[in-house]
């Protein structure tokens, strides 16, 4: 018996296979993580993230103005702050004068059209490179404590001109807290794009080189969830729509793509999700190598993480991906 259904028609020619496609990139779909360091007019190489760079505040000015040109007009900026200011309370994440809210300010004052998202957590600026306050005695994270530094961190951001707040930490109740300490303070319109699914993930060391912030001891697994877990995404989920988010994120994305989809299918929000520097390292490395074809491999990982039901992605590809489909 010959086939009566031949779905290979749908894909006989470029115009045909076109025309029936379902999911498609543009440079709207990115938010663009850029690293800012110390220092003037330099840029400085991150060896575990090959074409990533840390940029002194004047250079990432151009870097964006670059990816303004391109379409892509979303950022979320990560600050390496310099080890004689890390301390037991991030106390540096809330100077206004100092590198980070320095710098979004003056992207903003630059560029008022983009949107910058700034992180939430206390690890860029701990002297224990833990996302929340640790007990001197016990070495456990402590999640009250925690809330009070991460509200003052978010109140600040919003104050330097962020639009929106991203907590990438993981502490229980930060949503809700934060959100009260912005509307106490009149910034009810800066939104909070909450990090609702963030796995404890081997694929974070190549951004933990980028700013020095590695843990000095233990792990982050009494904050960060279990890679095996996909109920309790639907919980944090749950929470973090009842406690105010706008949007919420998936990270890691490609071993989530399940949990991209699982959550999509559970919410209104705009579901993002975050694609890490271990996989793009992977990319890379492969790329370099000669193993895979790096721009086919990064259009069509970029192309997975919107299938499964991103509508938006954090990507250190952003600007390469975005000039891809400028090219067409
Ligand atoms: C920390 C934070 C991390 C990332 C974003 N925010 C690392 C971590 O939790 O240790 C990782 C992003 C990446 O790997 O690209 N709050």
């Amino acid at each position: 018996m010959l086939p009566t259904h031949r779905p290979r028609r749908n894909r006989k020619s470029a115009v045909i296979r076109d025309m029936v496609q379902e999911t498609r990139l543009t440079a709207h779909d990115f938010i663009y993580p850029v690293f800012i360091t110390e220092g003037q007019n330099k840029t400085e190489e991150i060896k575990s993230m090959p074409g990533i760079v840390r940029f002194t505040a004047d250079r990432v000015i151009d870097e964006i103005g670059q990816c303004v040109e391109l379409g892509v007009k979303a950022f979320a900026p990560f600050p390496n702050i310099n080890e004689v200011l890390k301390d037991p309370m991030a106390r540096e994440s809330t100077n206004l004068e100092g590198l980070y809210l320095k710098a979004v300010a003056d992207i903003k004052r630059q560029f008022p059209e983009v949107v910058i998202m700034t992180d939430v957590a206390m690890d860029p600026y701990s002297s224990d490179g833990h996302d929340g306050v640790v007990d001197p005695d016990s070495g456990e994270i402590l999640n009250d404590p925690s809330l009070e530094v991460l509200g003052q961190m978010a109140l600040a951001q919003a104050r330097a001109g962020a639009d929106i707040i991203g907590p990438s930490d993981m502490m229980d109740g930060r949503v809700a807290w934060i959100r009260r300490v912005l509307d106490e303070n009149g910034f009810s319109h800066v939104s909070i794009m909450s990090y609702t699914a963030k796995y404890a993930s081997a694929f974070y060391g190549p951004f933990r080189d980028a700013l020095s912030s590695a843990p000095k001891k233990g792990d982050k697994k009494s904050y960060q969830m279990n890679p095996a877990n996909r109920l309790e995404a639907l919980r944090e989920l749950a929470l973090d729509e009842a406690e105010g988010a706008d949007m919420v994120m998936i990270k890691p994305a490609l071993s989530y793509l399940d949990i991209i989809r699982e959550v999509k299918n559970h919410t209104h929000l705009p579901v993002t999700a975050y694609n890490v520097s271990g996989e793009y390292a992977m990319i890379k490395a492969a790329a370099q190598n000669g193993w895979v074809d790096g721009e086919r491999t990064m259009m069509e990982v970029l192309t997975s993480i919107k299938r499964a039901g991103a509508d938006a992605i954090l990507t250190y590809f952003a600007k390469e991906a975005a000039a891809v489909l400028r090219r067409g």
